[in-house]
């Protein structure tokens, strides 16, 4: 009898620190499932989010059309818009690397309103393009096309995005669907 009172004792004291162990393990569970889903949110602007820092492709502001395929795109003939390309596809922009961009490019276009608008840096409009894997979206030249700096509309292959902005781009198609680069822009 008084062995059994002690292994009861033991088994309760054993059970309530199980228990314990096992409600500090959910709760961090899920705290860590908690900042991955945000983390999954964020990934929309956290891939651009210091593009103001990359290798910069206008020398000065793109205004008018010069290409001569913008069309109303990119806030249209008025606007001013600035490039740039993250340090995975710099070479190629400028020549040093054979096109395409290796997978992992990033280019930000920031289109705004006018002059006005770009010399006070006023609430620009980005458009982005990213190179995702050989083969992985041979419709769009392996791009993603990304509308506004949230992240969140986006499209590659036949979707919406990826026909509608990939069917412009395909125009600059001998340098990989990029219009600015050295060739257009020089060295
Ligand atoms: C009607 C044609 C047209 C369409 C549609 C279009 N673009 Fe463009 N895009 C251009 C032109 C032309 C430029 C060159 C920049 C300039 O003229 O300021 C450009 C430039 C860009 C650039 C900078 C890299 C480069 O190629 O020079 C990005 C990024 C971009 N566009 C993304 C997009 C995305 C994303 C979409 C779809 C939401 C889109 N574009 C739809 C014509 C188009």
């Amino acid at each position: 009898m008084k062995n059994l009172t002690k292994t009861t004792k033991f088994s309760w004291r054993f059970l309530m620190l199980a228990l314990v162990g096992v409600l500090y393990l959910s709760a961090f569970t899920a705290t860590q499932w908690k900042k991955e889903g945000n983390d999954k949110k964020m990934i929309g602007s956290e891939e651009w989010a210091d593009y103001k820092n990359w290798y910069k492709v206008t020398k000065e502001p793109n205004t008018g059309d010069p290409t001569g395929f913008l069309d109303k795109e990119h806030r249209g003939v008025k606007a001013y818009r600035d490039v740039f390309v993250n340090s995975i596809g710099e070479a190629t922009n400028k020549g040093e690397a054979e096109f395409p961009y290796p997978e992992g490019t990033i280019i930000v276009l920031e289109a705004f309103k006018d002059k006005g608008s770009w010399e006070e840096q006023k609430k620009p409009e980005l458009t982005i393009m990213i190179k995702l894997s050989i083969a992985t979206s041979p419709e769009t030249g392996d791009w993603e096309f990304v509308d506004g700096a949230s992240g969140k509309n986006r499209g590659s292959g036949t979707s919406k995005l990826g026909v509608f902005c990939g069917s412009c781009h395909i125009n600059a198609m001998a340098t990989d669907y990029n219009f600015m680069n050295y060739t257009t822009i020089g060295k």
